[in-house]
């Protein structure tokens, strides 16, 4: 007889938007968005251990050598991998439980979907322990419901999103590319972002968000003055407005070398694209130095999605 998995550790990756254009405010207070997700090798891992008496618990800790703001996660029904593995247990009529640990190395409330990421290796995580043998488009439904970065947390690699971020179709981007991640102290609240970027259009008309086909075509090429020149983000002045310091970490930035900066989606993290992996740790190191941001941060794309990394039966 198979033994059951009694844990899993389950790795999943931080992402930025390469473009974000988002359109008016639909109905359900949502807005539609054309963009290029793309995930990063900065991940956090979620460990799962059955519990046989069928409580669901989370615990939070840093992974070794990061300074990340741990004690900003709630560890209660409000942690969004906590209810990824209700959600899943509802799903699928499970009777068991889960421990869950996060390790956490990507930056809270950053702009780069660590709620997200949690929430995606939750669900893979309890479905390997729980093995309710869902399939990942399940798992991207129950997930789209978490939050909407949750699909492309479990997708992973770069990819066009739609809709409200839940609909994904792959591009071909066969390049490694590097960036420079300038985090900032503190978070910003995505609905705020949102909602200054709302009320800086008020009255305007807002068109349709489309991602250009020239970004497209640099992907396929690995073009990176190409990519750079069509880095874009219209949550970007809302972030900036908020945050006024954001615009003197661009011109920082920019200003060492890289080949073009933006604010990675609600903000406050700021991304450089580099030239290559050596630019990108000098541009890292030169912003540290500079004291303009809290942490600099060398890491690249694309990644994988949500998978599991140790199992232990
Ligand atoms: O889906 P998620 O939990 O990431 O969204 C957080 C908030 O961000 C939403 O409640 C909404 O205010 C805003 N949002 C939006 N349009 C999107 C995604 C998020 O307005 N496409």
């Amino acid at each position: 007889m198979r033994a059951s998995t009694q844990s899993v550790t389950v790795r999943a990756p931080a992402k930025i938007n390469i473009r974000l254009g988002v359109g008016p405010q639909r109905p359900d207070g949502f807005h539609d968005l054309s963009t290029v997700f793309h995930a990063l090798r900065l991940s956090d891992d979620v460990i799962a251990e059955r519990d046989d008496k069928g409580r669901v618990s989370v615990d939070v800790v840093a992974a070794e050598g990061s300074d990340v703001d741990v004690a900003a996660v709630p560890t209660d029904e409000t942690n969004l991998a906590h209810q990824a593995a209700q959600a899943l247990r509802r799903y699928a009529g499970v009777e068991c439980g889960v421990r869950l640990t996060i390790v956490k190395r990507i930056p809270v409330a950053g702009g780069l979907a660590g709620g997200s990421a949690d929430a995606a290796a939750a669900l893979v995580a309890c479905d390997a322990v729980w093995e309710t043998g869902c399939g990942r488009a399940e798992l991207a439904t129950l997930g789209a419901r978490l939050g909407s970065d949750v699909p492309f947390s479990l997708h992973g690699g770069t990819v066009l999103g739609s809709g409200r971020g839940e609909h994904l179709c792959p591009v071909m981007a066969p390049a490694t590319l590097h960036w420079v991640l300038a985090v900032a102290d503190g978070g910003l609240s995505t609905p705020e972002v949102y909602r200054e970027l709302d009320r800086m259009r008020a009255g305007g008309a807002v068109a349709a968000p489309s991602v250009p086909a020239g970004l497209l075509t640099a992907l396929r090429q690995g073009d990176l003055p190409e990519i750079a020149a069509h880095l874009g983000n219209d949550l970007q002045a809302a972030a900036c407005g908020l945050r006024p310091g954001l615009l003197d970490v661009l011109d920082a930035g920019e200003g060492l070398g890289a080949l073009g900066g933006i604010v990675s989606g609600s903000g406050p993290t700021v991304v450089f694209l580099a030239a290559d992996a050596d630019s990108a740790h000098d541009i890292a190191d030169d912003l540290a130095a500079g004291g303009i941001c809290r942490a600099a941060v060398p890491t690249s794309g694309s990644a994988a999605g949500a998978r599991v990394v140790e199992s232990v039966s």
